[in-house]
Protein backbone atom coordinates (compact mmCIF):
# COMPACT_ATOMS: atom_id res chain seq x y z
CA UNK A 1 0.00 0.00 0.00
CA UNK A 2 1.71 3.17 -1.41
CA UNK A 3 0.46 5.41 2.10
CA UNK A 4 2.34 3.14 4.37
CA UNK A 5 5.61 3.00 2.51
CA UNK A 6 5.58 6.77 2.35
CA UNK A 7 5.32 6.76 5.68
CA UNK A 8 8.08 4.35 6.16
CA UNK A 9 10.39 6.76 3.85
CA UNK A 10 9.20 9.78 6.39
CA UNK A 11 11.29 8.22 8.97
CA UNK A 12 14.54 6.98 7.47
CA UNK A 13 16.80 9.30 9.86
CA UNK A 14 15.73 11.17 12.57
CA UNK A 15 18.20 12.75 14.94
CA UNK A 16 18.07 11.71 18.46
CA UNK A 17 19.05 15.61 19.10
CA UNK A 18 15.67 17.08 18.19
CA UNK A 19 13.37 13.77 18.25
CA UNK A 20 11.46 15.65 21.54
CA UNK A 21 9.77 17.75 19.31
CA UNK A 22 7.97 15.11 17.63
CA UNK A 23 6.34 14.10 21.14
CA UNK A 24 3.27 16.41 21.94
CA UNK A 25 3.44 15.99 25.11
CA UNK A 26 6.11 17.54 25.97
CA UNK A 27 4.47 21.08 25.53
CA UNK A 28 2.53 20.81 28.22
CA UNK A 29 2.29 22.20 32.07
CA UNK A 30 2.03 20.09 35.23
CA UNK A 31 0.46 22.26 37.87
CA UNK A 32 2.32 25.18 36.35
CA UNK A 33 5.38 23.70 35.86
CA UNK A 34 7.04 22.25 32.52
CA UNK A 35 6.67 18.24 32.42
CA UNK A 36 9.48 16.25 33.33
CA UNK A 37 8.64 13.25 32.27
CA UNK A 38 10.75 10.16 34.41
CA UNK A 39 8.06 7.48 34.06
CA UNK A 40 8.85 5.50 31.05
CA UNK A 41 9.68 2.49 32.25
CA UNK A 42 5.90 2.61 32.94
CA UNK A 43 4.86 4.10 29.70
CA UNK A 44 6.87 5.76 27.14
CA UNK A 45 5.59 9.02 25.40
CA UNK A 46 4.59 8.79 22.06
CA UNK A 47 5.66 10.75 18.97
CA UNK A 48 3.62 12.23 16.40
CA UNK A 49 3.74 9.97 13.13
CA UNK A 50 2.95 6.72 15.44
CA UNK A 51 -0.22 8.99 16.52
CA UNK A 52 -0.29 9.62 12.30
CA UNK A 53 -0.48 6.04 11.56
CA UNK A 54 -2.92 5.02 14.51
CA UNK A 55 -5.44 7.81 13.48
CA UNK A 56 -4.70 7.17 9.74
CA UNK A 57 -6.49 4.09 10.50
CA UNK A 58 -9.52 4.81 11.75
CA UNK A 59 -9.73 7.94 9.36
CA UNK A 60 -9.48 6.47 6.03
CA UNK A 61 -9.27 2.47 6.06
CA UNK A 62 -10.89 1.20 9.37
CA UNK A 63 -12.15 -2.16 8.65
CA UNK A 64 -11.80 -5.71 10.11
CA UNK A 65 -8.52 -7.63 8.61
CA UNK A 66 -7.97 -11.05 6.86
CA UNK A 67 -12.19 -11.05 6.34
CA UNK A 68 -13.30 -8.83 3.38
CA UNK A 69 -12.35 -8.71 -0.45
CA UNK A 70 -13.17 -4.55 0.07
CA UNK A 71 -10.65 -2.38 -0.48
CA UNK A 72 -10.90 -0.89 3.10
CA UNK A 73 -10.15 -4.65 4.42
CA UNK A 74 -7.40 -5.14 2.02
CA UNK A 75 -5.51 -1.82 3.19
CA UNK A 76 -6.63 -2.67 6.92
CA UNK A 77 -4.84 -6.16 6.60
CA UNK A 78 -2.01 -4.90 4.61
CA UNK A 79 -1.36 -2.14 7.18
CA UNK A 80 -1.32 -4.59 9.77
CA UNK A 81 0.90 -6.80 8.29
CA UNK A 82 3.64 -4.12 7.56
CA UNK A 83 3.49 -3.34 11.19
CA UNK A 84 4.45 -7.52 12.02
CA UNK A 85 7.21 -6.99 9.14
CA UNK A 86 8.68 -4.05 11.28
CA UNK A 87 8.23 -5.64 14.73
CA UNK A 88 9.92 -8.84 13.01
CA UNK A 89 12.46 -6.26 11.39
CA UNK A 90 13.27 -4.39 15.02
CA UNK A 91 14.14 -7.78 17.18
CA UNK A 92 15.58 -9.43 13.99
CA UNK A 93 13.03 -12.23 13.54
CA UNK A 94 13.67 -14.93 11.39
CA UNK A 95 9.94 -14.81 10.14
CA UNK A 96 6.71 -12.78 10.18
CA UNK A 97 5.37 -16.29 11.65
CA UNK A 98 7.01 -16.21 14.77
CA UNK A 99 5.91 -12.79 15.42
CA UNK A 100 2.46 -13.07 17.56
CA UNK A 101 0.58 -9.78 18.11
CA UNK A 102 -0.82 -9.96 21.89
CA UNK A 103 -2.47 -7.55 23.74
CA UNK A 104 1.21 -6.86 25.50
CA UNK A 105 4.46 -8.43 27.45
CA UNK A 106 1.67 -10.09 30.30
CA UNK A 107 -0.61 -11.64 27.26
CA UNK A 108 2.76 -13.40 25.53
CA UNK A 109 3.62 -14.78 28.80
CA UNK A 110 0.53 -16.07 29.46
CA UNK A 111 0.08 -17.65 25.98
CA UNK A 112 3.27 -19.38 26.74
CA UNK A 113 2.47 -20.73 30.04
CA UNK A 114 -1.13 -21.79 29.16
CA UNK A 115 0.01 -23.33 25.73
CA UNK A 116 3.85 -24.90 26.18
CA UNK A 117 3.08 -24.56 29.98
CA UNK A 118 0.30 -26.55 30.42
CA UNK A 119 0.92 -29.26 27.47
CA UNK A 120 4.76 -29.52 28.95
CA UNK A 121 4.97 -28.89 32.17
CA UNK A 122 3.86 -31.25 34.98
CA UNK A 123 4.41 -33.03 38.34
CA UNK A 124 8.17 -32.31 40.39
CA UNK A 125 8.84 -30.49 36.49
CA UNK A 126 10.78 -27.27 37.82
CA UNK A 127 10.42 -23.47 36.33
CA UNK A 128 13.46 -21.43 37.00
CA UNK A 129 13.21 -17.49 37.01
CA UNK A 130 15.62 -14.79 38.68
CA UNK A 131 14.84 -12.57 41.74
CA UNK A 132 14.15 -9.27 39.79
CA UNK A 133 11.26 -10.76 37.91
CA UNK A 134 8.39 -8.39 37.07
CA UNK A 135 4.48 -10.07 38.27
CA UNK A 136 3.62 -10.85 35.07
CA UNK A 137 6.51 -13.09 35.08
CA UNK A 138 6.41 -15.03 37.99
CA UNK A 139 2.49 -15.24 38.83
CA UNK A 140 1.52 -17.26 35.66
CA UNK A 141 4.11 -19.65 36.68
CA UNK A 142 3.09 -19.62 40.14
CA UNK A 143 -0.11 -20.40 38.71
CA UNK A 144 1.19 -22.68 36.48
CA UNK A 145 3.36 -24.78 39.26
CA UNK A 146 0.01 -24.65 41.76
CA UNK A 147 -2.20 -26.50 39.10
CA UNK A 148 0.75 -28.98 38.07
CA UNK A 149 2.37 -29.31 41.14
CA UNK A 150 5.66 -27.67 39.43
CA UNK A 151 8.55 -26.41 41.55
CA UNK A 152 9.31 -22.47 40.52
CA UNK A 153 12.97 -22.16 41.69
CA UNK A 154 14.50 -18.73 41.90
CA UNK A 155 17.90 -17.61 40.99
CA UNK A 156 19.15 -14.93 43.46
CA UNK A 157 20.62 -11.83 42.49
CA UNK A 158 23.49 -9.59 44.99
CA UNK A 159 22.75 -6.76 46.83
CA UNK A 160 23.65 -4.37 43.44
CA UNK A 161 21.16 -6.51 41.70
CA UNK A 162 23.40 -8.61 39.29
CA UNK A 163 21.60 -12.22 38.58
CA UNK A 164 24.23 -15.06 40.69
CA UNK A 165 25.25 -16.87 37.58
CA UNK A 166 26.80 -19.62 39.46
CA UNK A 167 23.99 -20.34 41.24
CA UNK A 168 21.65 -20.05 37.87
CA UNK A 169 23.49 -22.76 36.34
CA UNK A 170 23.55 -25.11 39.71
CA UNK A 171 20.20 -24.96 39.48
CA UNK A 172 19.69 -26.29 35.86
CA UNK A 173 18.58 -30.00 35.70
CA UNK A 174 17.31 -32.44 34.04
CA UNK A 175 13.44 -32.12 35.31
CA UNK A 176 14.12 -27.77 34.49
CA UNK A 177 11.45 -27.20 31.59
CA UNK A 178 11.60 -23.53 31.08
CA UNK A 179 13.59 -20.83 32.19
CA UNK A 180 12.30 -17.51 32.42
CA UNK A 181 14.29 -14.50 32.60
CA UNK A 182 13.87 -10.41 32.33
CA UNK A 183 16.08 -8.98 30.15
CA UNK A 184 16.08 -5.37 31.50
CA UNK A 185 14.92 -4.84 35.12
CA UNK A 186 11.97 -2.38 35.38
CA UNK A 187 12.70 -1.98 39.03
CA UNK A 188 16.62 -1.81 38.97
CA UNK A 189 17.65 -1.13 35.01
CA UNK A 190 19.66 -4.04 35.52
CA UNK A 191 20.63 -5.61 32.06
CA UNK A 192 20.96 -9.36 32.27
CA UNK A 193 23.19 -11.76 30.01
CA UNK A 194 20.11 -13.02 28.27
CA UNK A 195 22.81 -14.60 25.39
CA UNK A 196 24.68 -16.65 27.97
CA UNK A 197 21.51 -17.77 30.38
CA UNK A 198 19.97 -18.78 27.11
CA UNK A 199 23.44 -20.91 25.91
CA UNK A 200 23.39 -22.37 29.23
CA UNK A 201 19.87 -23.60 29.26
CA UNK A 202 20.27 -25.16 25.63
CA UNK A 203 23.16 -26.81 26.94
CA UNK A 204 20.72 -28.72 28.90
CA UNK A 205 17.79 -29.04 25.80
CA UNK A 206 15.77 -26.36 28.24
CA UNK A 207 13.77 -23.57 26.26
CA UNK A 208 14.13 -19.70 27.48
CA UNK A 209 11.64 -17.58 27.40
CA UNK A 210 12.85 -13.62 27.95
CA UNK A 211 10.55 -10.64 29.33
CA UNK A 212 11.76 -7.82 26.95
CA UNK A 213 9.47 -5.37 28.06
CA UNK A 214 11.99 -3.18 29.38
CA UNK A 215 14.47 -3.65 26.14
CA UNK A 216 13.71 -2.78 23.04
CA UNK A 217 13.27 1.27 23.50
CA UNK A 218 16.96 1.09 24.71
CA UNK A 219 19.07 -1.58 23.26
CA UNK A 220 18.99 -3.90 19.83
CA UNK A 221 17.68 -6.81 20.46
CA UNK A 222 18.34 -9.78 18.34
CA UNK A 223 17.00 -12.74 19.42
CA UNK A 224 18.28 -14.56 17.03
CA UNK A 225 21.87 -13.86 18.37
CA UNK A 226 20.44 -14.48 21.25
CA UNK A 227 18.72 -17.63 20.56
CA UNK A 228 15.97 -17.59 22.73
CA UNK A 229 12.86 -19.31 22.08
CA UNK A 230 10.00 -16.98 23.15
CA UNK A 231 10.69 -13.23 23.85
CA UNK A 232 7.88 -11.13 24.90
CA UNK A 233 7.57 -7.11 24.11
CA UNK A 234 4.85 -4.14 24.93
CA UNK A 235 4.09 -1.45 22.35
CA UNK A 236 3.56 1.22 25.23
CA UNK A 237 7.02 1.09 26.15
CA UNK A 238 8.60 1.55 23.13
CA UNK A 239 6.54 4.63 21.86
CA UNK A 240 3.70 3.00 20.71
CA UNK A 241 0.18 2.71 21.78
CA UNK A 242 -1.19 0.24 25.10
CA UNK A 243 -3.26 -2.88 24.80
CA UNK A 244 -0.85 -4.00 21.97
CA UNK A 245 2.25 -6.55 22.04
CA UNK A 246 4.28 -9.57 20.49
CA UNK A 247 5.05 -12.82 21.46
CA UNK A 248 8.25 -13.68 19.51
CA UNK A 249 8.69 -17.53 19.41
CA UNK A 250 11.01 -20.12 17.50
CA UNK A 251 8.61 -21.28 14.70
CA UNK A 252 10.00 -24.88 15.73
CA UNK A 253 8.74 -23.85 19.21
CA UNK A 254 4.89 -22.58 18.00
CA UNK A 255 4.32 -25.04 15.90
CA UNK A 256 4.46 -27.99 18.45
CA UNK A 257 2.72 -25.64 20.91
CA UNK A 258 -1.67 -25.92 20.87
CA UNK A 259 -3.37 -23.06 20.36
CA UNK A 260 -4.28 -20.30 23.25
CA UNK A 261 -7.51 -19.16 22.31
CA UNK A 262 -10.38 -20.43 20.24
CA UNK A 263 -11.98 -18.17 17.80
CA UNK A 264 -12.60 -16.68 14.56
CA UNK A 265 -9.01 -16.46 12.39
CA UNK A 266 -7.17 -19.41 13.84
CA UNK A 267 -9.00 -21.41 11.94
CA UNK A 268 -8.59 -23.08 8.54
CA UNK A 269 -12.04 -25.07 8.79
CA UNK A 270 -14.43 -25.59 11.48
CA UNK A 271 -17.40 -28.30 12.01
CA UNK A 272 -19.27 -29.06 15.45
CA UNK A 273 -16.79 -32.20 15.29
CA UNK A 274 -13.52 -31.08 14.17
CA UNK A 275 -11.72 -27.44 14.17
CA UNK A 276 -8.65 -27.45 11.81
CA UNK A 277 -5.92 -24.73 13.17
CA UNK A 278 -4.66 -22.23 11.24
CA UNK A 279 -1.06 -21.78 10.12
CA UNK A 280 1.64 -19.99 12.14
CA UNK A 281 1.25 -16.66 13.61
CA UNK A 282 -2.50 -16.68 13.07
CA UNK A 283 -3.27 -19.89 15.10
CA UNK A 284 -2.60 -17.80 18.22
CA UNK A 285 -4.59 -14.82 17.02
CA UNK A 286 -7.90 -15.67 17.40
CA UNK A 287 -10.92 -12.91 17.02
CA UNK A 288 -10.63 -9.50 15.78
CA UNK A 289 -6.85 -8.47 16.64
CA UNK A 290 -6.25 -4.48 18.16
CA UNK A 291 -5.61 -3.48 14.35
CA UNK A 292 -5.11 0.37 15.07
CA UNK A 293 -2.60 -0.89 18.08
CA UNK A 294 -0.84 -2.91 16.07
CA UNK A 295 -0.10 -0.57 13.27
CA UNK A 296 0.90 2.15 15.79
CA UNK A 297 3.51 0.14 17.30
CA UNK A 298 4.63 -1.01 13.73
CA UNK A 299 5.47 2.12 13.31
CA UNK A 300 6.86 3.02 16.82
CA UNK A 301 9.35 0.05 15.42
CA UNK A 302 10.30 2.00 12.32
CA UNK A 303 10.69 5.23 14.26
CA UNK A 304 13.07 3.54 16.60
CA UNK A 305 15.16 2.64 13.55
CA UNK A 306 14.81 5.58 12.13
CA UNK A 307 16.46 7.07 14.96
CA UNK A 308 18.82 4.29 15.55
CA UNK A 309 20.24 2.13 18.47
CA UNK A 310 23.74 3.40 19.00
CA UNK A 311 22.49 6.93 19.25
CA UNK A 312 19.74 5.71 21.80
CA UNK A 313 22.29 3.68 23.90
CA UNK A 314 24.90 6.33 23.68
CA UNK A 315 22.57 9.20 24.90
CA UNK A 316 20.65 7.37 27.57
CA UNK A 317 23.87 5.93 28.88
CA UNK A 318 25.08 9.63 29.41
CA UNK A 319 21.07 10.58 31.05
CA UNK A 320 21.89 7.41 33.32
CA UNK A 321 25.81 8.86 34.49
CA UNK A 322 24.09 12.10 35.05
CA UNK A 323 21.13 11.10 37.03
CA UNK A 324 23.41 8.92 38.77
CA UNK A 325 25.87 11.71 40.15
CA UNK A 326 23.20 14.47 41.12
CA UNK A 327 20.94 12.08 42.66
CA UNK A 328 23.78 10.57 44.92
CA UNK A 329 24.93 14.10 45.64
CA UNK A 330 21.45 14.33 47.49
CA UNK A 331 21.69 13.84 51.83
CA UNK A 332 19.62 10.63 52.81
CA UNK A 333 19.24 9.41 49.26
CA UNK A 334 20.41 5.53 48.54
CA UNK A 335 20.34 4.18 44.94
CA UNK A 336 18.71 0.81 44.43
CA UNK A 337 20.10 -0.99 42.02
CA UNK A 338 24.15 -0.38 41.03
CA UNK A 339 24.70 -3.32 38.28
CA UNK A 340 27.67 -2.29 36.22
CA UNK A 341 25.57 -3.16 33.09
CA UNK A 342 22.46 -0.50 33.69
CA UNK A 343 19.49 0.40 31.43
CA UNK A 344 18.23 4.65 31.93
CA UNK A 345 16.59 3.57 35.39
CA UNK A 346 17.73 5.12 39.03
CA UNK A 347 15.14 3.72 41.63
CA UNK A 348 16.03 5.45 45.20
CA UNK A 349 14.78 5.48 48.90
CA UNK A 350 15.68 8.64 50.96
CA UNK A 351 15.97 8.87 54.63
CA UNK A 352 12.83 9.48 56.45
CA UNK A 353 10.23 10.16 53.68
CA UNK A 354 8.05 7.23 52.15
CA UNK A 355 8.13 7.05 48.27
CA UNK A 356 4.61 8.25 48.03
CA UNK A 357 5.13 11.26 49.84
CA UNK A 358 8.21 12.06 47.73
CA UNK A 359 6.37 11.19 44.49
CA UNK A 360 3.55 13.56 45.88
CA UNK A 361 5.68 16.59 46.20
CA UNK A 362 7.24 16.08 42.83
CA UNK A 363 4.04 15.66 40.98
CA UNK A 364 3.36 19.05 42.21
CA UNK A 365 7.23 20.50 40.54
CA UNK A 366 5.46 19.06 37.81
CA UNK A 367 8.09 15.84 37.67
CA UNK A 368 6.28 12.40 36.90
CA UNK A 369 8.18 9.02 38.29
CA UNK A 370 6.44 5.91 39.58
CA UNK A 371 6.78 4.78 42.95
CA UNK A 372 5.66 2.06 45.03
CA UNK A 373 6.87 -1.79 44.51
CA UNK A 374 6.54 -1.42 40.83
CA UNK A 375 5.36 -4.81 40.34
CA UNK A 376 8.11 -6.23 41.91
CA UNK A 377 7.38 -7.22 45.40
CA UNK A 378 9.54 -10.30 46.17
CA UNK A 379 12.42 -8.27 44.96
CA UNK A 380 11.44 -5.71 47.31
CA UNK A 381 11.49 -8.25 49.93
CA UNK A 382 15.16 -8.86 48.69
CA UNK A 383 16.02 -5.75 48.80
CA UNK A 384 15.02 -5.33 52.09
CA UNK A 385 12.27 -1.84 51.02
CA UNK A 386 9.05 -1.83 50.87
CA UNK A 387 8.89 1.20 48.15
CA UNK A 388 11.07 2.66 46.01
CA UNK A 389 11.04 5.99 43.99
CA UNK A 390 12.01 5.62 40.31
CA UNK A 391 13.20 7.97 37.60
CA UNK A 392 13.02 6.14 33.96
CA UNK A 393 14.60 7.65 30.99
CA UNK A 394 14.42 7.41 27.45
CA UNK A 395 15.79 8.79 24.28
CA UNK A 396 13.98 12.12 24.37
CA UNK A 397 14.77 12.70 28.18
CA UNK A 398 16.54 16.06 28.61
CA UNK A 399 19.32 16.40 31.38
CA UNK A 400 17.16 19.65 32.53
CA UNK A 401 14.21 17.49 33.50
CA UNK A 402 17.16 15.66 35.95
CA UNK A 403 17.90 19.12 37.40
CA UNK A 404 14.07 19.52 37.78
CA UNK A 405 13.65 16.12 39.37
CA UNK A 406 16.73 16.89 41.77
CA UNK A 407 15.63 20.48 42.41
CA UNK A 408 12.14 18.90 43.25
CA UNK A 409 13.91 16.55 45.81
CA UNK A 410 15.88 18.99 47.67
CA UNK A 411 12.62 20.92 48.45
CA UNK A 412 11.04 17.01 50.05
CA UNK A 413 14.54 16.84 52.12
CA UNK A 414 13.56 20.68 53.39
CA UNK A 415 10.10 19.94 53.78
CA UNK A 416 10.75 16.85 55.88
CA UNK A 417 14.07 18.00 57.55
N1 LIG B 1 5.89 -2.58 34.26
C1 LIG B 1 5.62 -1.18 34.30
C2 LIG B 1 6.56 -0.45 35.22
O1 LIG B 1 7.61 -0.92 35.50
C3 LIG B 1 4.21 -0.87 34.57
O2 LIG B 1 6.24 0.62 35.67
Amino acid sequence: MAALSTLKAQTRSIDIATCRDDFPVFSREVHGKPLAYLDSAASSQMPEPVMRAYTDYHSRYHANVHRGVHLLSQEATEAMEAARESMRELINARSGKEVIFTSGTTDAINLVMQTYGRSQIGEGDEIIISTMEHHSNIVPWRMLCDEKKAVLKVIPISDDGVIDMEAYESMLSDRTRLVGIVHVSNTLGTINPVKEITRLAHSRDIPVLIDGAQAVSHMKVDVQDIDCDFFATSGHKMFGPTGIGILYGKEEMLSKMPPYRGGGDMIISVSFDEVLFNDLPYKFEAGTPNISGAIGMGKAAEYIQAIGYDAIRHKEQELLKYATEKLSAIDGLRIIGTAPEKSSVVSFVMDGIHPHDIGTILDLEGVAVRTGHHCTQPLMDRLGVVATTRASMAMYTRKEEIDQLTAALQKAVEIFK
